[in-house]
């Protein structure tokens, strides 16, 4: 009896210890700035219930210390309004309410008060009303995305004090009056000078684009004014942003000639002008040797014959000229530009012969010169070019008439195919997905704003987004199984390209809120960024009706909630005590149970007798199912390896790559230095640091399980071995992010780790080049922070490893700090520390002469930087890379002082620390094939901890 009573006061204390922590997670004020969003809205999600949101892990809500940091809910059917207590929510970082149709109203200027907001994301709902001025005040803006609503009224000149705007989407809304630029008392858009793209299309913006917008401090590479009611002359400035890629001022009322100063833009990749009123001679475009498509139809030129230098135009992929009163005979060598797919110069005057001649595009698939005085076509081996004559006069004549002379355009109807396997017959609604399981699918269309391809015919071109977007998903585990891509179809008006995308959940049939709101920000942030070939994008969501998490949430009448409270609260007290009861008698059996139910009994115990590692997130695979996933452990998945043993790439059946470090007979770690590596390295969760996904200690293996990398080490790319070229911007981003992996063991994980091997082979690259520190086989915990060392037995690489640890043989910090700083130096030299009897660390202190410009070290740098850039901050960055590399570790800097560093030095390389911390490798050895990434060398991630980072590999 006494024990009942013992196990009943358990209970109570039990329940207490719960009422008061659940009243506790959350910070009241966000609590309540919840609250009142959720009774401005219908169809929150079914898990917002009580008022402990951080607590309770309300669906799309993410918390720091009991504040609410980000919001995201795009595509959770939401309605109402954003009422103006939003701004209760102090810590807000992210909002994301894309893809919410019925969601409505004006923006309250109470959002100005989220001082801390960085993406403010909603696309695709049905706001109205002018952009609040007091946006303007949210100066640590990067996203700024209010594209596709009904927003009326100017756009703010508040606006141009967002000085770290990053993108700046308002297109297809209803905004009007002029682009408001500074004038000395109010701010403008042309104080934007870190903001990449512009994209303001489908508005109806008026008046003149003012000359003073554009300037050359600008960094634009997106300027999409189309579709717009603008005026007068294109600003001669525009050939001062010299950074721009794409540039659409298509379908507005723009008078004048157009500058010469645009033939100075030789990075641009896209320039429409079609559909206005520009007049005078044909621009002389000589200098755009990036461009892929160049649009002037529908305009007011002066009578002219094709002009020569289209000719030379060598990247070259769509040529669009119809109806500027072209006139005269057609030269061969239009068709020469060696990518040219798309020719349309219909409605014009030009005459003679049609010949293709033999030095015409391989790539050339439509032709259309509908509307012509042609008279001739010489019809040669060029089968696969569809050419379109109707209306000319090589048309008229009697008798049956030849395809050519047919007017319809080339349509192609195409969907990715499944992958290698027999689609089954799928019931209740769902669909077969890329795998041929059956699923609800997110669905939605992908609208390329200006894509660099036309020939759609060539299907390719969708295989590649598909993959890309795949691995996208895989790679940053998102819950995604695969995608499939359909129907693709161009806008005509605007030459839009639109795709229709279905994204299948993995693990289950269908998706729950949580993946919802993941997927659509990924698409809605444009985190996800396609190869430069497709251009700038937007996704559009349909509703999803699947969710897996049950219906809606809705709001019951307060006597029901009060009734029901009252009731509820005696009932539970009643069943908690009974449960409570059962609870403690059943504890000892069910950890008997859980042992039993172990993951991690795989563990192989009968060798030695170290218990199983306390794991998190990370999970024990049998050899066999290694042995399944890398094909036998086969030669072609063997992607490296060290004295250890080798490394193997394998493929999970959710499809996502992994490394396995398998380590050979005879040089395995002992069990002890194997389960530490374990423990550590599932415990470390950082964007710079690689994961460990599982272990394998089975059958006298011992192997680990990582996230696969897929650029190789830093060392392969200095040495040339990766073919990835490292100009001095990416340079610096390496050496952020691996400077931000290393301080985050020293200073953020618990315990705190010293590496003990920083070394360029130790730092990865992934496909965005964020680098990743890897291998922690030598790491140690800093047990106790009393003790300020470890003493232990030297390990390390000659060349990395700090003088001062091998005569002491204590390790510390300082010691990473100082093989960070020959990393350092090697990212100046591009060699190896320690080459031909000189040590990297002497030569550059012996040959510098700080007086000099670069310190007088050209000698020793990497030719492959030298030539690139003007190196701004190179001197800093020497000098921070020699304090690492002190004699003593006390006069070295902490990695949290060397991250600072690097971030200034940045930001005087024009770069910004938090945008910038990885770019896209994509653009690398064949950027001039059109490969590339659209968005340069800059990245959209935003680098903070939004959820994805928590979602689990399965
Ligand atoms: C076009 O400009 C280039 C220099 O930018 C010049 O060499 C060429 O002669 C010009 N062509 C015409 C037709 O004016
Ligand atoms: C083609 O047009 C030009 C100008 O319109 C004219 O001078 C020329 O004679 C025409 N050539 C032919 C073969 O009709
Ligand atoms: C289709 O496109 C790919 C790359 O985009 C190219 O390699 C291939 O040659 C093209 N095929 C045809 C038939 O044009």
């Amino acid at each position: 009896m006494g024990s009942t009573i013992r196990s009943l006061l358990l209970v109570v204390l039990v329940v207490f210890v719960e009422i008061c922590s659940v009243a506790s997670q959350t910070d009241s004020r966000d609590s309540a700035g919840l609250k009142a969003l959720m009774d401005g809205w219908k169809n929150f999600p079914p898990n917002w219930q009580g008022s402990d949101p951080c607590g309770a892990n309300w669906v799309g809500i993410s918390c720091t210390n009991g504040r609410v940091t980000s919001i995201a809910l795009s595509n959770m059917d939401l309605e109402g309004t954003l009422p103006g207590d939003i701004s209760a929510l102090s810590e807000l970082q992210i909002l994301d309410l894309s893809y919410n149709p019925s969601l409505a109203g004006t923006l309250s200027p109470g959002i100005g008060q989220l001082k801390k907001l960085k993406n403010l994301i909603l696309v695709g709902c049905s706001f109205t009303g002018a952009i609040p001025d007091a946006i303007g005040s949210l100066t640590q803006l990067v996203y700024l995305s209010l594209n596709s609503n009904q927003f009326s009224g100017r756009i703010p000149a508040t606006l141009g004090q967002l000085s770290n705007l990053y993108w700046f989407d308002i297109a297809d809304n209803q905004i009007e009056g002029s682009i408001p630029v500074s004038d000395g008392t109010s701010p403008g858009l042309d104080m934007l000078i870190h903001t990449k793209h512009f994209h303001f299309g489908q508005n109806r913006l008026s008046g003149e684009i003012p000359e003073k917008l554009f300037s050359s401090n600008m960094t634009l590479i997106h300027v999409l004014f189309d579709g717009n009611n603008l005026l007068g002359k294109i600003p001669d400035s525009l050939g001062l942003v010299q950074s721009l890629e794409v540039l659409r001022l298509d379908r507005n009322s723009l008078s004048g000639s157009v500058p010469s100063s645009l033939n100075s833009l030789t990075s641009l990749s896209e320039l429409y002008l079609a559909n206005n009123k520009l007049t005078g001679g044909l621009p002389n475009l000589t200098s755009l040797i990036s461009i892929y498509t160049l649009d002037l139809s529908n305009n007011s030129f002066d009578p002219s014959g094709i002009p020569p230098w289209i000719s030379g135009l060598q990247s070259l992929s769509t040529l669009r000229m119809e109806y500027i009163q072209l006139q005269g005979p057609i030269p061969t060598s239009l068709f020469s530009p060696p990518h040219l797919q798309t020719v349309v110069l219909k409605r014009n005057q030009l005459n003679g012969s049609l010949d293709f001649g033999t030095g015409y595009s391989s790539q050339l698939e439509f032709v259309d010169l509908q509307s012509n005085g042609i008279s001739a076509y010489r019809q040669g081996p060029q089968n696969s070019i569809q050419v379109i004559l109707a209306d000319n006069p090589v048309c008229l004549e009697s008798g049956p008439k030849p395809a050519y002379c047919s007017a319809i355009q080339p349509n192609s109807s195409f969907s990715t195919l499944p992958d290698n396997c027999i689609p089954p017959q799928c019931g209740s609604g769902m669909v077969s997905s890329p795998k041929c399981g059956c699923a609800y699918p997110y669905t939605g269309t992908i609208f390329l704003r200006s894509p660099s391809f036309s020939g759609f015919v060539n299907a390719s071109i969708f295989v590649q987004l598909q993959q890309d977007i795949t691995g996208f998903f895989q790679q940053r585990r998102f819950p995604v199984d695969s995608v499939s891509l359909s129907n693709p179809r161009e806008n005509l008006t605007d030459h839009q390209l639109l795709i229709d995308l279905s994204i299948f959940p993995s693990g289950q049939d269908r998706f729950n809120r949580t993946g919802i709101s993941f997927v659509s920000f990924a698409l809605s942030n444009q985190t996800y960024k396609p190869p430069k070939i497709y251009g700038p994008y937007v996704f559009r969501g349909e509703k999803y009706t699947h969710f897996s998490d049950g219906g809606i949430g809705s709001k019951s009448s307060n006597t029901a909630i009060v009734i029901g409270a009252v009731v509820g609260g005696i009932v539970l007290l009643l069943l908690l005590t009974l449960a409570g009861i059962y609870a403690f008698r059943q504890k000892k059996r069910a950890e008997r149970a859980t042992q039993q139910n172990d993951p991690f009994a795989k563990w192989d115990t009968s060798k030695n007798s170290i218990d199983a590692p306390r794991l998190m997130g990370s999970k024990a695979f049998t050899f066999e199912e290694l042995k399944k996933y890398t094909d036998n452990f086969s030669d072609a998945n063997d992607i490296g390896g060290g004295g250890y043993g080798k490394v193997y790439r394998g493929i999970l059946p959710s499809g996502q790559l992994i490394a396995i470090k398998r380590a050979q007979q005879g040089s395995m770690q002992g069990g002890l230095e194997f389960k530490t590596e374990i423990e550590l390295l599932s415990r470390v969760h950082h964007k710079n640091v690689v994961r460990l996904l599982g272990f394998c200690f089975n059958r006298g293996e011992q192997m680990l399980v990582y996230e696969y990398v897929p650029n190789g080490s830093l060392r392969d790319s200095l040495s040339g071995k990766s073919g990835i070229r490292l100009d001095w911007t990416r340079r610096l981003k390496i050496a952020l992010g691996a400077a931000r992996g290393l301080a985050y063991l020293h200073e953020l994980a618990d315990p705190p780790i010293i590496h003990r091997d920083i070394k360029s082979n130790n730092i990865l690259l992934d496909d965005t080049l964020t680098a990743k520190v890897a291998d922690f086989g030598l790491s140690k915990l800093v047990g106790d922070p009393e003790k300020t060392h470890v003493t232990t037995q030297v390990k390390g690489t000659l060349g990395y490893l700090d003088p001062e640890y091998y005569m002491t043989q204590q390790l510390t910090e300082k010691s990473d700090v100082y093989g960070f700083g020959v990393v350092m130096l090697e990212l100046l030299t591009g060699r190896p520390p320690i080459e031909r009897g000189k040590y990297v660390v002497r030569e550059v202190k012996t040959k510098m002469d700080k007086s000099r410009n670069l310190y007088d070290l050209q000698e020793v740098l990497d030719s492959s930087i030298i030539v690139s850039t003007t190196l701004k901050g190179f001197e800093r960055f020497v000098d921070v890379a020699l304090r690492c590399v002190e004699e003593s570790g006390e006069d070295r800097p902490s990695m949290g002082e060397v991250v600072k560093e690097i971030e200034n030095i940045m930001q005087l390389a024009g770069m910004n620390p938090n945008t910038d911390s990885a770019s896209s490798s994509r653009t690398y050895d064949d950027a001039s094939k059109g490969s590339g990434n659209p968005y340069g060398t800059e990245s959209f991630e935003y680098s903070g901890n939004f959820p994805p980072s928590k979602i689990e590999p399965q």
